[in-house]
């Protein structure tokens, strides 16, 4: 049975169950190549100082290393009664190497130890999904560059609105994976200082080298004030609302897919290898793909009020309930890239269907703007304008015609400002290639977007 590290006070062991209750190690193990990163520096540092020897720091380095072999191997034995990572690895190096490993713990705290490992970790697995991120912006550009001819209706309250390029629309989700990457930038950049040597809270009487230890594990500076090092956990809160934010475009993005790929819309036809079928209903080939990213964004959301809420009542400094942040911040980065991956593969293995779509163009008067548009340009007030193109609408839909099948004579009856150019504006190719303000959906500028997007993700 390990004794405890803290045990010197106490006369009575602990309870097993308030042990286990205690316990944080099969959810911070998670933490186990920070902390040793984290002590490497620490004793490296110490040495440096003065305040170890060579000696005991080459004896705790070497039985550091072993200890991350030891769990990499799975040949490590984690246990409860040493409640966390820090302590599991601790006792094990003490064993390992005897009495210089009782000296690792000098001049730290696992206050600011759990803080360091938390950020060397968000720092790491952030930088990960990041990349994922790109991967699957590089498949919307793929996508869009291969679908540049494609017309779509766009809608608004799910209703047709107006004709774009699909790419157009894909890249909307490009400009979306951006703004996420830039966030998971802002954020390492805001939680880019150590907090170790920040101690149990005060700092400490050693004469350490904080910057020496920051810069030792990349960090830009150490921390400035040792209460706010272990107290504030606004880094998680950062990270997993990084995530909220990517979970959220990726579940509308999902929703989108879902709806192309239901029977009333057509299209998109999903990959067999990323649909699944129903126990029942033969014919059925669902989305649960989709469906679970969607499902999963839910979970993310739910993080982020648990460290919003775990935070709200907590007098500085450290207090226990802070054990509880990991859980949150693990699940939400493992998710996210979880869903980012599986969702890339696929986008990746989706087609369009591009006759029915083309078909369907007609349907929904999708070009009665660029009506409006083109009687405002030949001096018609565009609230007037927006009138007449209404009665021209409303005469279709009794007469049961779409608007490019309708005769100039037929037009000329709704405003004399009508001529035979009309059928430029109608027509859903030249509405779409109208577009050209910067940022709409003409060929020629989704084209200019792209090759813009191409230099943005070399960068
Ligand atoms: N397992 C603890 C946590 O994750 C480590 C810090 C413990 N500090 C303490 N004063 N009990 O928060």
């Amino acid at each position: 049975m390990a004794k405890k590290i803290w045990s010197g006070r106490f006369l009575k062991k602990t309870n097993v169950d308030a042990e286990n209750f205690t316990s944080s190690i099969d959810i911070d193990k998670n933490l186990y190549s920070y902390d040793i990163q984290g002590s490497i520096a620490h004793v490296e540092m110490l040495s440096k100082q003065k305040i170890i020897s060579t000696a005991e720091k080459s004896k705790i380095v070497k039985g550091l290393k072993k200890i991350k072999d030891e769990i990499e191997s799975n040949k490590f034995n984690f246990s409860h009664e040493l409640e966390d990572i820090h302590m599991n690895i601790e006792d094990s190096l003490t064993k390992k190497i005897g009495s210089a490993g009782k000296k690792v713990h000098t001049a730290r705290s696992r206050n600011d130890q759990v803080a360091t490992d938390i950020k060397l970790y968000i720092k790491d697995i952030a930088n990960s999904l990041k990349k994922d991120i790109i991967k699957l912006q590089k498949s919307i550009l793929n996508k869009s560059n291969r679908n540049l001819d494609l017309i779509i209706p766009f809608y608004t309250h799910l209703q047709r609105a107006q004709p774009i390029l699909v790419s157009h629309y894909l890249l909307a989700y490009f400009e979306m994976f951006l703004r996420d990457t830039e966030r998971i930038d802002e954020a390492i950049k805001r939680l880019d200082q150590s907090p170790l040597g920040s101690c149990a809270g005060s700092g400490t009487s050693f004469n350490i080298d904080r910057g020496y230890t920051s810069k030792k594990l990349g960090f830009k500076e150490p921390t400035r004030n040792s209460i706010d090092s272990v107290s504030d956990r606004d880094y998680i809160i950062d990270s997993i609302y990084c995530c909220s934010v990517i979970m959220m475009h990726l579940s509308r993005f999902c929703e989108d897919l879902i709806i192309w790929n239901s029977s009333e819309f057509n299209f998109i036809t999903l990959g067999d290898e990323f649909t699944t079928g129903s126990s029942i209903m033969p014919q059925k080939k669902n989305p649960d793909i989709l469906e679970l990213v969607r499902g999963k964004s839910g979970g993310v959301y739910g993080n982020l009020i648990s460290i919003l809420t775990n935070l709200k009542g907590l007098p500085l400094s450290y207090n226990r309930d802070l054990q509880e942040d990991k859980s949150p911040l693990f699940s939400s980065l493992e998710t996210s890239m979880d869903c980012i991956r599986i969702f890339t593969k696929t986008f990746e293995s989706i087609q369009f269907n591009e006759k029915h779509i083309k078909d369907g163009l007609d349907a929904g008067f999708l070009t009665a703007t660029d009506i409006a548009d083109y009687l405002a340009k030949n001096n018609v007030p565009f609230r007037k304008a927006h009138n007449i193109t209404g009665k021209i609408v409303a005469y279709c839909e009794k007469n049961n015609k779409t608007l490019s099948s309708l005769s100039l004579k037929e037009l000329k009856r709704f405003s004399s400002s009508i001529e035979k150019d009309i059928f430029n504006f109608i027509s859903i190719e030249r509405s779409v290639s109208s577009k050209k303000s910067y940022g709409g959906t003409s060929k020629n500028n989704v084209r200019k977007m792209i090759a813009k997007y191409k230099k943005i993700l070399l960068k």
